[in-house]
């Protein structure tokens, strides 16, 4: 059984809100904090919402101590990031014990974002999911045309997972495993893994393949694309080495600690 009693996730976005519903679903005491103005959202009952300015290290830290919470999870968007280093701050302060960055895709073990909790001196816990299930269809453009367009050959396997199986993973670790098995932990998960050229079947659709962009000329889509055809969409990617890892770090290694769950493919998501 976990230590941790109390959680506090921070945003009520697109994987913060699922990961409150899935720690309510496990008995879990929850906290969201969410921005002042920000636009209201359906949250469950019973879930306090602390409305705070994510830079405000006194008022956080303040808040988290009247809600005694012992873990946070950060939420926030990529473009948010930058709170993140207010939030470990006050996490510090408030005595929490577990910090889990604002992770959900591909790793990033060793680069100085995902890493940067571990600096600053407070255990962390990272969730490496590869692209969402629900994210295929906007970033190949088959929303918009019907088609599978990637960057490359896409000869190389990526992980994707659905944001339920995200949410629901999360919610059980934290709330099953006890701390020596979370603190400082990368967990690699993985729905279902398949090379992007393989899309075109799972779709039934022409997979059409875009020439590479110039870094500096690349949207978020194209960047997600070549990311996903060079290997590094595999939540087995080892980025220290530039390889895919195996056994204990290899991709999907983190499913099997959620005993019976069978994880969504991208047909039964996506409802192919
Ligand atoms: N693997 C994937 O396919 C995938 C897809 C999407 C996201 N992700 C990852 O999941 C994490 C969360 O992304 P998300 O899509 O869930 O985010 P999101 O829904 O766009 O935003 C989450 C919350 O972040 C807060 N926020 C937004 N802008 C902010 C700003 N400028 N400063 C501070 N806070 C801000 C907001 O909280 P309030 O509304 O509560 O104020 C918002 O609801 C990110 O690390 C992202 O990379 C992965
Ligand atoms: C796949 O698409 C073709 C048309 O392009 C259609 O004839 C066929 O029935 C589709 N197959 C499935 C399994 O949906």
């Amino acid at each position: 059984m976990s230590a941790y009693k109390s959680f506090a996730v921070i945003g009520a976005g697109t994987i913060g809100l699922p990961i409150v519903e899935a720690l309510v679903a496990r008995s879990a005491s929850v906290v969201l904090f969410s921005r002042p103005g920000s636009t209201k959202k359906t949250i469950p009952s019973g879930v306090p919402v602390i409305e705070v300015d994510f830079t405000d290290v006194p008022a956080l830290s303040a808040a988290l101590q009247e809600h005694k919470v012992d873990m946070v999870l950060c939420t926030v968007s990529i473009t948010g990031l930058d709170v993140q280093t207010a939030l470990v701050d006050a996490a510090k302060f408030a005595g929490v014990k577990l910090f889990a960055p604002s992770e959900y895709g591909f790793p990033t073990e060793g680069q100085t974002e995902g890493a940067m909790a571990v600096q600053l001196g407070i255990p962390t816990v990272q969730f490496y999911t590869g692209l969402f299930i629900e994210g295929i269809p906007r970033v190949t453009g088959y929303s918009e045309h019907g088609k599978i367009r990637i960057v490359g050959e896409g000869e190389k396997f990526a992980s994707f997972t659905a944001i339920s199986d995200v949410a629901g993973f999360v919610a059980y670790v934290l709330t099953a495993l006890p701390p020596a098995e979370l603190e400082n932990r990368e967990f690699r998960m993985e729905g279902e893994r398949v090379r992007m050229k393989d899309l075109g079947k799972i779709f039934n659709t022409t997979v059409e393949h875009l020439d590479p962009v110039p870094k500096e000329k690349a949207d978020l889509r194209t960047l997600l694309l070549e990311v996903l055809n060079s290997g590094m969409g595999s939540t087995g990617w080892d980025v220290i080495n530039n390889r895919e890892g195996s056994g204990a770090d290899g991709a999907g290694s983190a499913n099997g600690l959620w005993p019976g769950h069978q994880w969504k493919s991208i047909k039964e998501v996506l409802k192919l």
